[in-house]
């Protein structure tokens, strides 16, 4: 039976990929180490907690002793690193809390891993470490920088970040791959796109969006909202993340997307139109709504002031998961924002829960003075 160590498992990816896992394996054990940030919430995971396959352990990555004692007390088999600081715009505020979690939190894990991993040295001097064990860091295309109006990033594709959060993914990536060259360490890294889905916290922006609109706010799209972003229904990075556990050769990196870039502008568009419909098609769901239907209408789009040193264009090549691996991204987008904006229709007490406390004055102190 394999034992996942996987961080930050109480936040959007994290726990998406928990439930994923959970439903495929039925013989599998899972610890989540999460400090619950603003961004980790146990209601997020409220229905996985009483399985008996699962454990949750609040703590930070950062934490030697805390991460030690896991090794100590369960055999470990994947490590899984969801947990990092994730939000652009906040590290732009505090870059220092991205450096700590996302590059020492990183480094801890590895460090920790490492020592309980090594089963000895090969005639060479080289560490050995036990059967099928695999450290996964969930890094990001951002780490690649901004692209112009054309081209993909390839895994070949020289880093260049450009925002304190990007900068320690990329910082991150490095040391993982620096863990695989010094001491030999069983690793993969995958490089997602942007996701959306369930569970995705209303500070990004299509939750965001979401969000507004039901309360009839306005929808703050950045500079002009011509940047792109290349969106993949969370599930199919699960999925991605699945195989390269499974299937991954030591120490490569995996790009992950589904050539699905859009225009901001055009995503909140369509979030608008996509709402009012399905509002308007099913009475049970005008619950959810705090405005009057009419004013579900483009009116509610402004445009603000940009985000400093905001990348232009992300676009991923999977063509390495997909010829390796047999990836493939399954849900279309046209069918994934559907399923995504009936999740929150249908569970504004989540959004309530998680957007009670400091988000409101997080959400004045972003877009007070926009
Ligand atoms: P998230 O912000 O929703 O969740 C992060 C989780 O990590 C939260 O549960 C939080 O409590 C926990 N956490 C934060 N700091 C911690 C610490 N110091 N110790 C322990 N736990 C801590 O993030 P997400 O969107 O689910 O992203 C997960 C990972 O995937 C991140 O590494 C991110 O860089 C990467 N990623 C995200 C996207 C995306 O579109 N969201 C795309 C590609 C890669
Ligand atoms: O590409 C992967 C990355 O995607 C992940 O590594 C990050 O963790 C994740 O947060 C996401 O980063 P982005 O900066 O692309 O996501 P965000 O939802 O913050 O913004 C998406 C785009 O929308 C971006 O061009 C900025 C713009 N935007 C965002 C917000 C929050 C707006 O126009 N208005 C907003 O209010």
């Amino acid at each position: 039976m394999k034992s996942y160590l996987i961080t930050g498992g109480a936040g959007f990816i994290g726990s998406n990929f928990v439930k994923y896992i959970l439903e495929k394996y039925p013989e599998i054990r899972i610890l989540i180490l999460d400090d619950l940030t603003y961004a980790g919430n146990l209601g997020t995971i409220s229905e996985n907690l009483n399985d008996p396959r699962l454990k949750f352990v609040k703590a930070n990555i950062t934490d030697n002793t805390a991460v030690r004692t896991i090794f100590e007390k369960d055999r470990i088999d994947y490590l899984i690193n969801f947990a990092a600081e994730s939000h652009v715009d906040r590290s732009i505020e505090n870059p220092q809390l991205f450096l700590e979690t996302n590059i020492l939190g990183t480094q801890n894990l590895l460090e920790t891993a490492r020592k309980f991993w090594t089963a000895g040295k090969d005639e060479n001097g080289r560490p050995v470490y036990h059967e099928g064990v695999k450290f996964l860091q969930v890094s990001t295309d951002e780490v690649y920088g901004s692209l112009g109006e054309t081209g993909y990033f390839t895994e070949n594709t020289p880093l260049s970040p450009r925002s304190p959060y990007s900068a320690s993914k990329a910082a991150a990536d490095f040391i993982v791959l620096a863990y695989a060259e010094t001491y030999g360490m069983p690793v993969n890294i995958t490089r997602c796109s942007n996701n959306y889905g369930p569970y995705h916290f209303p500070e990004k922006l299509i939750p965001l969006i979401i969000k507004n609109i039901l309360e009839g706010e306005k929808l703050p799209v950045y500079g002009d909202g011509s940047n792109v972003r290349d969106w993949l229904f969370v599930e199919d990075h699960c999925k991605a993340i699945d195989m390269v556990i499974a299937g991954g050769k030591l120490g490569q990196v995996y790009n992950v997307g589904g050539h699905n870039e859009m225009k901001n502008i055009d995503i909140v568009k369509l979030t608008i139109s996509t709402v009012r419909r399905l509002i308007e098609e099913n009475s049970e769901y005008r619950s959810a709504l705090k405005t009057d239907i009419e004013n579900i209408n483009e009116n509610l789009i402004t445009f603000v002031k940009d985000r400093p040193g905001h990348d232009l264009r992300y676009a991923i090549d999977p063509t390495k998961i997909t010829d390796e691996l047999g990836w493939i991204p399954e849900t279309r987008f046209a069918d994934g924002i559907v399923k995504t904006i009936r999740w929150y229709l249908e569970n504004q007490d989540w959004v309530k829960d998680v957007t009670s406390g400091d988000y409101q004055k997080y959400y004045e102190q972003m877009y007070g003075n926009r």
